[in-house]
């Protein structure tokens, strides 16, 4: 692949890239292992919708990842794992090394009856075995469905059911900071409600005692025992499913983005070689878990694809204090630093001692992913932790968009604090009004939409195409609709503004309302409940919950404890909301839609200016629960 080194190569890239699309993304898939390529580059219709990129390839993802970089540099680190206690000794995983492992846990799911086609859910901590189980997934044609080890044994049974999975693969138990996670805990409990569950294969990373159901669950260390370390790789056809990502929308449960095999490769590959600036030898960390999209396509595809070292960390950035992410920036020498803004604003507040002992030196490029980054941020970002000396690629894209759409290019695109910048290559997106008008001009401020197919898509949502095309497609017609609000300004510059829909980001993990909703309604004293959104200094956002109850209640520290602790069970701890107040009633339309922008507003103190609630069913209730807010 040809690396865009120049503003000028940028322009004129982009130029192609709209003018002839398919010849722009056939040259860049030039350079990938084929076993056939394509008859055609192309076909797509956002009605359906359906979008088809390199019909009639043939390849497998893995060989790009792992053979061809074996077969020329078998010595160079693909992996570098740092454990969650720093004392414990970091690994070093070269490309021969991985895919050995890799194809000798291909034998160890073939052994079990795992074949192209079925779904494999993956449970997992930040370890080698994450990223060893997904990539014989896909070496076996299987596709994956990894569920972030943060989630609740509810949610992982509702993922497994809703893929059908037939094999999870888990751990005994493991330790993020000083807290300890007794996951295969956990997965007992969700493998009660999934009978599609034929195998559990059970790594062993502590060692700590845990229940084994004969016949079904097996330790990962005595499947793969005396299983070859040659395996050759199953022929995908281009738009065979990849794997399965959960993420939650407005309303319903999460659904299962489903990515697909050759432009998934394609564009995350091209991304990573490009947004960053990549140089052979370089040494890439990205902070995000394998558990989200993130981790997906930047930790593991989008760097192996290109041949590059990835640092996979199973601790958490403040422990065993806040200069963790420095020390292993210093440690094994990173280059590229990928993380998310709530991590940086979380650190901001220790103050900026703790550079003082810091190197850093190694620093080229910094990167900023999951919700908009505010201005404050950015400048810490780059002057404390880059020096003024690292570019800041603050990269918007979403888990449906599979890598990254709007971005700076890292030594290219002249940069603007809180500003994702410009479309890359092969992105086209729009600023619409509410009435779906096309706003041509700049400046303009609006929803943001996307024209036109890129080779990273999502094709679908697991088992429910309508839903996939509802979602996306049905807002606006004939285009993928992203949720997000924008301003574009006169230079052509985009700032996301956040989502325009019921989709909160805490932390720059993605909650729906509804399921919080859901899940408080669950606690025997609630009636009803309404979950909005408002601003936090670290989280960026966090969650209040507005409750109507059955009774009055005594204790309410008590049922706010409660209360957490259910969002918890069914979905995770971070899901928790920040707060908690229990309400006469909700603010109401007549056709009994709660309003809640009202809500909104009142969440973020900001009760002056509440617009017009003359379309309430009963005004008197904002009255109420305003005083109740104080
Ligand atoms: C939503 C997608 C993309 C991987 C991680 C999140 C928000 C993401 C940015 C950014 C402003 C951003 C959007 C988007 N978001 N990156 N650089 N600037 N907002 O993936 O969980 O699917 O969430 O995250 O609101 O829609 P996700």
């Amino acid at each position: 692949m040809k690396q865009i080194t120049t503003f000028d190569a940028y322009l004129r890239a982009y130029e192609q890239s709209i003018a002839d699309p398919e010849g722009f993304w056939a040259a860049v898939a030039e350079d990938f292992q084929w076993h056939k390529k394509w008859h055609k580059v192309l076909t797509w219709n956002f009605t359906e919708p359906r979008v088809s990129w390199f019909e009639g390839a043939k390849c497998n993802i893995t060989e790009n990842c792992l053979d061809r970089h074996a077969a020329r540099n078998p010595n160079s680190v693909a992996i570098i794992w740092e454990p969650n206690n720093p004392a414990e000794p970091s690994l070093h995983i070269t490309y021969q090394d991985l895919m050995r492992r890799v194809n000798t846990f291909c034998h160890a799911l073939k052994k079990i009856g795992i074949k192209k086609g079925d779904r494999v859910c993956i449970y997992l901590p930040m370890i080698p075995e994450a990223a060893v189980a997904m990539l014989a997934c896909a070496r076996i044609g299987a596709i994956h469905s990894v569920v972030f080890a943060g989630f609740s044994s509810a949610s992982l049974a509702d993922r497994i059911k809703d893929s059908g999975c037939c094999c999870l693969i888990t751990a005994d138990a493991f330790c993020r900071g000083e807290k300890k996670i007794e996951l295969k805990k956990i997965a007992d409990e969700a493998l009660v409600h999934t009978p599609t569950i034929q195998h559990c294969i059970v790594f062993n990373r502590l060692n700590e005692p845990i229940n084994m159901l004969p016949g079904r669950d097996v330790w990962w260390q005595e499947l793969t025992n005396n299983c070859p370390d040659e395996f050759s790789a199953e022929i995908m056809d281009a738009e065979d499913p990849l794997f399965i990502l959960y993420t939650s929308g407005s309303t319903g449960k999460p659904k299962g983005v489903l990515h697909t095999t050759a432009g998934y490769m394609i564009y995350t590959a091209y991304t990573f070689l490009n947004v960053f600036n990549y140089q052979p030898g370089e040494i890439f960390f990205c902070t995000a878990d394998v558990g989200w999209i993130t981790g997906h396509s930047y930790l593991l595809y989008g760097a192996l694809l290109n041949g590059a070292t990835t640092v996979m960390f199973e601790g958490i950035p403040t422990y065993p204090d806040h200069g963790r992410l420095w020390d292993i920036t210093d440690k094994h020498r990173v280059n590229i630093l990928y993380t998310a803004p709530t991590a940086i604003r979380s650190l901001e507040t220790f103050g900026t001692d703790i550079f003082k002992t810091k190197d850093l030196s190694s620093l080229r490029v910094l990167g900023s992913v999951g919700e908009p980054i505010n201005e404050d941020a950015w400048r810490w970002y780059h002057t404390h932790v880059g020096k003024n000396r690292c570019d800041i690629v603050d990269t918007w894209w979403q888990t449906e968009t599979g890598g990254i759409l709007i971005s700076p290019i890292a030594t290219v695109t002249p940069l603007k604090p809180a500003y994702a910048t410009l479309p890359l290559p092969g992105v086209q997106p729009v600023v619409v009004d509410e009435q779906g008008k096309e706003l041509t001009g700049s400046p303009a401020e609006g929803n943001l939409c996307i024209k036109f197919p890129w080779p990273g898509m999502a094709r679908t949502v697991y088992g429910n195409h309508e839903r996939f095309r509802q979602t996306y497609f049905s807002t606006y017609p004939n285009l993928y609709f992203t949720g997000d609000g924008c301003r574009r300004d006169a230079e052509g510059y985009y700032r996301i503004t956040g989502r325009v829909d019921d989709v909160i980001n805490v932390s720059g993990h993605r909650i729906g309302t509804g399921e919080v909703e859901n899940a408080i309604n669950e606690h025997p004293d609630v009636v009803e409940s309404a979950v909005v959104g408002y601003p936090h200094e670290v989280k960026g956002q966090a969650l209040y919950a507005f409750v109507i109850c059955t009774q009055k209640i005594p204790d309410t520290e008590k049922f706010g404890a409660e209360v957490r602790e259910v969002v918890a069970k069914k979905i995770g701890a971070f899901a928790k909301p920040d707060k908690i107040q229990i309400v006469p009633g909700l603010p109401k339309t007549r056709s009994g839609k709660i309003m809640r922008r009202i809500l909104r507003k009142i969440a973020e103190g900001d009760t002056t200016n509440l617009g017009d609630t003359t379309t309430l069913l009963d005004p008197s209730v904002v009255e109420a629960i305003i005083a109740g807010s104080r």
